[in-house]
């Protein structure tokens, strides 16, 4: 038995992978699924998609691979994180789609728990703030509008999980309902400090107990797949939030590393150590990973549109047939014009958290078109990631009297444009280290079953293995990166008093 199999459900796919002892992918499998949109924000999926698309994939993975299920040695999961659903125990039914991490229903919810004074109290509990982005209000609203949930969760006939959990469950015919300490961390109802669910703020949102699941170390067992899944009982020994497995992957373990993953979205990690630090600049307190009981903390800065603004110059504006094509058009882009794209389509994540906030453009003449688009689109993402940079080196600061963040380590899909990466680092004005890897987000995953299988090396051994591919050094000059970034601070500016309620 010398392979992983790692299950990375994503947010617009799920993907099977192949690790075999080496760590080195063998076969991918990959398949999309539907999106749905019941009105303006809202964002679900349904629970029989992403079953069907992780049940195929890991058929098809394996038989791509050439290997019987008999030689996997373990499983290993990674998810899209705060997805929140409930599901019936007796049954395995779902009651409702799943309410997707995008999704904004909850911003009023979210508003009156504010005002009424209890962010203080959830920050200081989960470290996070009362943004509709996290499970525990998505929660509060599947039960307070499908039919009888309240009671039936009362009863403890109905039971709530993240993508992870649902996984779980349904891997292992019904027997395990559990998740582990990073998944727990972005629910809004985990006390990330004390390690359990948080007995007050279930309390507040009204949140039975009975229906949360186990919480475990993300390299743990987590139960036996129903054997006639893939023709024998696979143990399922890894499990963690995808951007956790992203920084394990990236083998971020010490304080001071920080990861940056550009997806749909784009997610920075600053490993923090054993210390949880309470950031002083709206930044999220997390857990980058937990191994044999013990919690290693991180800073988290969220951004909601990074790659997703590639897809809309694609599918909304039409300007390009395919993502790759931004790059030699931002190239051909008139350096004479300052186009400044605030991509705020779905709100302002972190540093601003404004869910209501809507997106801008600023700059535009009679000479603008698709070239100048795709430039301020691919440099949105790498000033919103400095937006992020300034936050976390203020608050390690404070805490670790260490000012500079080592390196930033990035992968997901555009860190391979090496356009957008150069751009990065000249407007951080520090090193942006490509691994040679791009798996990253599996190989966490991987790494943490097959660990914990013994197949896989220790920690220290698995770091020294992390290979760099390019490094992107800053070749802008001082004050023109201070005009930009200076230019690009008026403009969020802006946007937040143009388009933010009050
Ligand atoms: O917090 C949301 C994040 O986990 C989603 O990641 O890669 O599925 O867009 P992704």
């Amino acid at each position: 038995m010398s392979h992983i199999l790692a299950i990375d459900q994503g947010t617009t796919s799920s993907r099977a992978i192949i690790f075999d002892a080496d760590m080195r992918v063998v076969a991918v499998a990959q398949e999309e699924f539907a999106q749905h949109f019941p009105a303006s924000g809202w964002v679900e999926h349904d629970p029989a998609d992403i079953w069907a698309t992780v049940a195929g994939t890991c058929r098809a993975v394996i038989e791509r691979a050439g290997i019987g299920a008999g030689d996997i040695a373990a499983i290993g999961i990674t998810n899209q994180r705060e997805t929140t659903l409930v599901w019936d125990r007796e049954t395995g039914t779902p009651i409702h789609n799943a309410i997707v991490w995008q999704d904004r229903r909850t911003a009023d919810m979210c508003r009156e728990l504010k005002e009424a004074g209890h962010e203080a109290m959830i920050a200081g509990r989960t470290g996070l703030l009362l943004d509709p982005y996290f499970s525990g209000t998505k929660l509060r609203w599947l039960l307070d509008t499908v039919e009888g949930a309240q009671e039936q969760a009362r009863a403890g006939r109905l039971l709530f999980g993240t993508v992870d959990s649902y996984l779980i469950w349904k891997l292992t015919g019904g027997r395990v309902h559990a998740t582990d300490a990073t998944n727990a961390a972005r629910t809004l109802l985990y006390d990330i400090r004390e390690g359990r669910w948080s007995e007050e703020i279930c309390t507040l949102l009204d949140v039975p107990m009975e229906m949360l699941p186990e919480v475990r170390d993300c390299a743990d067992d987590f139960g036996l797949t129903r054997a006639d899944l893939f023709g024998r009982e696979i143990p399922i020994l890894g499990v963690a939030g995808d951007q956790q497995a992203a920084t394990v992957g990236q083998a971020c373990f010490a304080p001071g590393m920080m990861k940056s993953t550009y997806g749909t979205g784009c997610f920075a990690l600053l490993n923090t150590g054993e210390v949880p630090v309470q950031s002083q600049n709206r930044l999220l307190t997390t857990i980058a990973y937990q191994l044999e009981g013990k919690p290693t903390y991180a800073l988290e800065g969220s951004i909601f549109i990074a790659g997703a603004v590639v897809q809309w110059l694609r599918d909304g504006l039409r300007m390009i047939r395919a993502a790759s094509e931004t790059q030699p058009l931002a190239e051909k882009a008139d350096p004479g014009q300052n186009v400044i794209l605030v991509p705020a389509f779905t709100g302002l994540g972190a540093p601003y958290w404004q869910p209501e906030c809507r997106g801008a453009i600023f700059g535009l003449t009679r000479n603008t078109g698709p070239a100048e688009f795709a430039r301020a689109a691919l440099e949105s993402v790498g000033f919103q990631t400095r937006d992020l940079l300034e936050a976390m080196q203020a608050d390690w600061m404070s805490e670790s009297g260490r000012g500079d963040v080592a390196t930033l380590r990035v992968d997901g899909g555009m860190s391979a444009s090496d356009w957008a990466m150069q751009f990065l680092s000249d407007i951080i004005g520090a090193p942006v280290d490509r691994p040679e890897g791009v798996e990253t987000t599996a190989l966490g995953a991987a790494w943490l079953a097959g660990m914990r299988a013994g197949l896989y090396p220790s920690m220290e051994e698995f770091a020294r293995g992390w290979a760099l591919e390019r490094q992107f050094a800053p070749g802008m000059d001082d004050a023109t990166r201070a005009t930009r970034y200076a230019a690009w601070t008026r403009a969020v500016q802006a946007v937040m008093q143009v388009q933010a309620p009050g």
